[in-house]
């Protein structure tokens, strides 16, 4: 069966916007990646250079994100350019963190190169700090799109951000390996995972992977419960005692994971700790974060051929729409209640 290729855009000039005229406006836009990579990064930069070949831009990639900027670090993508990506984890891109853009000195050079290579328009995918630098761009009055991607899931305003699905899956299946031994040996493990401030990551590896306890980043802990919590799990028969510990969760000032495994550590079961670290940032991307990169890449093609700026793309009940950017980084998401309510009983 043949799909037809621009239903999308045969759509839009049926309605009242010129489309001729747009891409009158817009001729060359660059795309890049940013902050902590996230698996599907690829698959959004595929979708921009594909999707914005295919309306007739030209398209440039910026290597090492808003350090590329600055450095004049632009290249041209062809189609060729992104074959065999989809699958990859990481970006091809490359991504960074860069200081150097927060001063005003760093964006008048990338404004420079970005006036000099004649570029129209922006898509920025990359995490909190690269959507605050988009909106920097936008004030100076560059056409960008920002693109949510970050395995924390902590941006607001999107259902899901680029990469959170695959990092679940990472942890889970080294949960389900954590199991087996725990249970083999009758002992606790401590499981430290991502996620900055946020427990989206912790909350629902918990509650995927079966955890007996879940510690979320400004929880309040009663430390001195927790021994005897744990001694009573295994009294009840429970052959191992799995604790997912945001690395954002603090107790009397200690990483939470410091704290527990001194109290856990009491037991006459014994503590083993794993930190997951970047082992939850690399990787193949699942077919979710697969299909969520191309859809958002090629929304936010579809954006800036509309004229829009300053937007971020976000998935909503399935449908992807344009938020504000500014909207998105004022209000992180909150933890979806039912999860939270159901992590205790699940435990037991
Ligand atoms: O934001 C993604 C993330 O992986 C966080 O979960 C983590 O705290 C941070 O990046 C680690 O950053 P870096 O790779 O710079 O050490």
């Amino acid at each position: 069966m043949s799909i037809p290729s621009h239903n999308r855009r045969n759509k839009i000039a049926e309605s009242v916007i010129d489309y001729t005229d747009m891409r009158t406006k817009i001729k060359r836009i660059a795309v890049l990646t940013s902050g902590g990579d996230a698996p599907g990064m690829n698959a959004c930069v595929r979708a921009v250079v594909r999707d914005g070949l295919a309306a007739g831009l030209d398209v440039y990639g910026v290597r090492r994100g808003y350090a590329g900027l600055i450095n004049n670090e632009f290249v041209e993508m062809d189609s060729r350019s992104v074959g065999g990506i989809i699958r990859h984890g990481g970006t091809i891109l490359m991504t960074a963190r860069a200081p150097e853009f927060c001063d005003e000195a760093g964006r008048k050079t990338a404004l420079e190169n970005l006036s000099a290579w004649g570029i129209d328009g922006v898509v920025v995918i990359g995490g909190d700090g690269s959507l605050h630098g988009a909106i920097e761009l936008d004030a100076a009055g560059v056409k960008v799109i920002g693109v949510p991607a970050s395995i924390d899931n902590d941006i607001g305003g999107t259902d899901m951000s680029i990469g959170v699905d695959t990092a679940l899956n990472t942890i889970l299946d080294a949960m389900d390996k954590i199991k087996d031994t725990a249970t083999a040996h009758q002992r606790s493990f401590l499981i430290e995972v991502m996620g900055r401030r946020h427990g989206y990551l912790a909350l629902n590896a918990g509650v995927a992977g079966g955890a007996e306890m879940i510690i979320l980043p400004n929880q309040p802990i009663d430390l001195s419960a927790i021994e005897k919590e744990v001694n009573a799990a295994f009294r009840r028969g429970k052959p191992h005692f799995i604790v997912v510990v945001a690395e954002g969760a603090e107790i009397d000032g200690r990483t939470a994971t410091h704290a527990l495994a001194e109290v856990i550590g009491q037991t006459e079961y014994g503590v083993r700790v794993t930190v997951l670290g970047h082992v939850q940032r690399g990787g193949s991307p699942t077919a979710y974060d697969r299909i969520l990169g191309t859809r958002f890449g090629a929304a936010a093609v579809d954006m800036l051929l509309d004229g829009k700026t300053g937007l971020m793309t976000a998935m909503r009940g399935g449908e992807i729409i344009g938020i504000p950017i500014s909207e998105a980084v004022s209000s992180p998401p909150h933890l979806h209640p039912d999860i939270l309510r159901l992590a205790e009983p699940l435990s037991m």
